[in-house]
């Protein structure tokens, strides 16, 4: 006997008002469907079909390896949505089917597995919750152990609507029960749907459903709306944190503090307050991010400190220093112990060990290397309006401040550029470039000025 299971993902989910299909939604960085397909996966269960309908293609594609998918064209409803996975995984006859919605990304492993170990003998068990607000949700009529049927919001009476243990569309199905059920379940409801919760009341009058309660309301929340969404989304980034704080990662505000799913820490980084990390950032040991960082797919290395700025597939260093506010765009490789300081933005440059760009530059295309300063307000005129071109400096140069550096261009090992130069020109190692009109000096001016204006006035 074995477990395959089906993950319904084939929804519009109208009530999010958007043309993305609902399941492709995003909590902390990663669709809806994945979380729950992960979720399938951890409980050891090899076999999954993703019942796709609204959007197949993207939803398909946002899929991992391995996993089957089913085309429901037409959403009927969650019955029909099953029964299309059926027709498509061949015989079911001894083999248990779980069903799971692919909104619900907060359920865990633990609670499938659960779930599969309630049903024993029975034709179905079904995962319920106790919720204060029951209001959406299928409603759980039962009879001691034994579940009778589940009845939908808009089609329940009102003394149904006043039960609070609700299901979540989760379910654990004896193969050959579910395909029988499935066949006599019609669309005679509120909505004209095939639904999953008709087979339930099918199975019941023949035979066994066991419902199995007691499911972490929060955990199977489902996300129908935006507000859900946030909701759900709140409560995922609670448990990504705490267990990064488990593992040693210190925070200062976890309410204030976004990690996606994909981005790894180590036990001993640090975090003040407004941190979003997303995509592959890594955080190492003894770094501090923030306050008010944004870091996408970006390396942040031991004891780096990064605070109010903006990275991008962007390298920072052992012991590198970055911001307040800089922006590092991709392709910025920060090597041991450099810096980038105040209103400073960088593009596909690397800042050698040890050398710093202090304040209010721009590098773009650039190569630094070991020990150099780069003076306030350098510039790199990396285009020239058609093509990009490269700025090298060597080890320990000097940037005189506001020097543009015209590329192609390349200052040599110990070069130096007088400030305020426009450098077109190579610098040798060693040698001190100047582009500068000699200063002039114009004696007595401020008082012919002044005889001047004083003239206007009479
Ligand atoms: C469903 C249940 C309800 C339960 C609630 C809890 C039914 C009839 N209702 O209602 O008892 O309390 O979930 O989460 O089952 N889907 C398809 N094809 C379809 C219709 C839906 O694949 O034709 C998918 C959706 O994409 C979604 C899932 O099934 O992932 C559930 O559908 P949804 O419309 O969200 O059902 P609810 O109204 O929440
Ligand atoms: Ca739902």
């Amino acid at each position: 006997m074995s477990v395959r299971a089906v993950v319904m993902a084939a929804g519009k989910g109208k009530r999010m008002n958007s043309d993305t299909p609902k399941v492709l939604f995003e909590v902390a960085g990663r669709p809806l469907v994945s979380w729950v397909v992960d979720a399938v996966a951890a409980a050891g269960i090899d076999e999954i079909t993703v019942v796709v309908g609204h959007g197949a293609r993207a939803v398909a594609d946002s899929l991992p390896e391995g996993v089957r998918t089913a085309l429901q064209s037409e959403q009927l409803g969650t019955g029909h949505a099953v029964a299309t996975a059926l027709e498509t995984m061949g015989d079911v006859t001894g083999d248990t089917v779980l069903v799971v919605p692919g909104d619900t990304p907060l359920l865990r492993p633990e609670s499938l597995r659960g779930l599969l170990d309630a049903r024993g003998a029975a034709d179905a068990a079904l995962l319920t919750a106790e919720v204060p607000d029951p209001t959406g949700y299928g409603r759980v009529i039962r009879d001691g152990d034994r579940v009778e049927a589940v009845v939908e919001e808009r089609d329940a009476t009102d003394a149904q609507r006043a039960i609070t243990e609700v299901a979540v569309s989760t379910y654990a199905f004896d193969g050959a029960a579910l395909a029988a059920a499935l066949v006599e379940i019609g669309n005679d409801n509120a909505q004209g749907e095939y639904y999953l919760t008709d087979a339930i009341e099918c199975l019941a009058r023949r035979g066994m459903v066991r419902a199995v309660a007691g499911a972490d309301p929060d955990e199977v929340q489902g996300v129908n709306s935006l507000a859900q969404l946030a909701a759900v989304e709140a409560m995922m980034r609670r448990r990504i944190l705490t267990g990064w704080m488990e593992r040693g990662v210190w925070m200062q505000d976890p309410a204030r503090t976004y990690v996606d799913a994909s981005v790894s820490l180590e036990a001993g980084a640090r975090l003040y307050a407004d941190v979003h990390l997303e995509g592959g950032t890594s955080v190492a040991a003894g770094a501090t991010v923030g306050p008010g960082v944004f870091a996408a797919d970006s390396v942040i290395g031991p004891g780096a400190r990064v605070w109010y700025s903006v990275l991008r597939s962007a390298r920072v260093g052992k012991d590198a220093e970055v911001g307040p506010y800089a922006s590092l765009r991709p392709g910025t490789v920060m090597e041991t112990g450099s810096k980038i300081g105040t209103f400073v933005e960088t593009k596909a440059t690397t800042i050698g060990a040890g050398s710093k760009v202090p304040h209010l530059s721009y590098m773009g295309d650039a190569t630094i290397g070991e020990r150099s300063n780069i003076g306030a307000g350098t510039i790199t005129c990396n285009y020239d309006g058609y093509e990009k071109h490269a700025t090298v400096i060597g080890d320990r140069v000097r940037i005189g401040s506001d020097t543009m550096l015209v590329a192609p261009v390349e200052v040599g090992d110990d070069g130096w550029t007088a400030a305020g130069s426009v450098i077109s020109k190579d610098v040798a190692p060693g040698a001190l470039g100047v582009e500068r009109s000699p200063q002039r000096e114009v004696a007595g001016y401020a008082a012919r000025r002044a005889r001047r204006a004083k003239k206007k006035d009479d």
